[in-house]
């Protein structure tokens, strides 16, 4: 690697999918001082034009990189980013990580993410929630059904469908309140099995019929009227409520209506639940068997 072809300063800019805590942006300020300090580079954070998720890939995949030694995190690969993001007219000279990291998500998963980019959405669930949603969605048993709460843009969405891959014995089904937003999303290529539905999830869910999985990320069916969406949860079936990191919401009523949320969860007896404290912090409940 060599920093000095391209000067001594690494500009960094981002766009949070959301409003960053003071507490993630230490964070960031963190990977990107990481990044500079294995470049030999003065690093620069701006919060600015780009996808924040997107951008943190990219530094902590080249961090893994030079960690290992590995041949693609030398300046080619800097130097690519930096002419492409020339050419994407970037808003600020020198601007490194641009690029997609398009080995690191699913296709259909990256164009979601570029899809909220542009609609500036910033609420679709963090990759490492997303990981878990497709994993998850995997393990539905033959038959089975999915459901999520808030479709937004269609990323958590994406997850859902990347890990259901080939399988044509499942049905998901996406709830969303606002339809412009769910429009956004339909034109994507989903499977046959994706239905969309219109919305507020805290009354849709009382009629949809019964789940293996559901991802309530809607205020309707999380924060309110949660006991319907537990309801619609078939025994054996798993809950995934992200956005549980308190410390994350500067908003002190959103912060009371998640431990709100929490309590309910945790202190339901047909629920076992774990707390995982990673991304934005995650319950995962599972509706015991009678
Ligand atoms: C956190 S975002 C969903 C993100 C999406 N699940 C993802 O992973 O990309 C919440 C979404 O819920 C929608 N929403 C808000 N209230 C709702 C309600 N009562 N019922 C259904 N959707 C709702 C919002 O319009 C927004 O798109």
């Amino acid at each position: 690697m060599a920093p000095a072809a391209l000067g001594c300063g690494l500009a960094v800019t981002l766009e949070p999918l959301r409003e960053l805590t003071a507490a993630q942006l230490r964070q960031i300020d963190g990977e990107v001082g990481l990044v500079g300090a294995v470049m030999e580079a003065t690093a620069t954070l701006t919060v600015g034009h780009e996808t924040a998720q997107l951008c943190l890939q990219v530094i902590k995949a080249c961090v893994h990189e030079c960690d290992l030694g590995a041949e693609s995190c030398d300046d080619r690969r800097i130097q690519q980013a930096h002419q492409e993001g020339d050419a994407a007219g970037s808003p600020v000279p020198g601007m490194m990580f641009l690029v997609t990291d398009s080995e690191e998500l699913p296709g259909s998963v990256l164009a979601a993410y570029e899809r909220a980019a542009s609609a500036g959405f910033q609420l679709a669930c963090e990759a490492e929630v997303g990981r878990l949603l497709a994993a998850l969605a995997a393990a539905v048993p033959g038959g089975g059904r999915v459901l999520e709460l808030g479709t937004g843009v269609g990323v958590g969405l994406a997850w859902l469908v990347h890990g259901l891959g080939a399988r044509r014995d499942v049905e998901v089904v996406t709830v969303e309140l606002d339809d412009q937003l769910q429009r956004t999303a339909l034109p994507a290529p989903w499977p046959p099995w994706v239905r969309f539905e219109s919305g507020d999830g805290a009354e849709v869910v009382g009629r949809l019929g019964q789940f293996d999985l559901i991802f309530p990320d809607a205020p309707g069916g999380k924060i309110f009227k949660l006991r319907r969406t537990v309801a619609a949860l078939r025994e054996g079936g798993v809950l995934v409520v992200d956005d549980m990191d308190l410390t994350r919401h500067d908003d002190e009523q959103l912060r009371s209506a998640l431990a709100v949320v929490r309590h309910r969860l945790l202190g339901n007896a047909e629920l076992v639940c774990a707390e995982l404290g990673f991304s934005s912090g995650v319950i995962v409940a599972v509706k015991r068997r009678s």
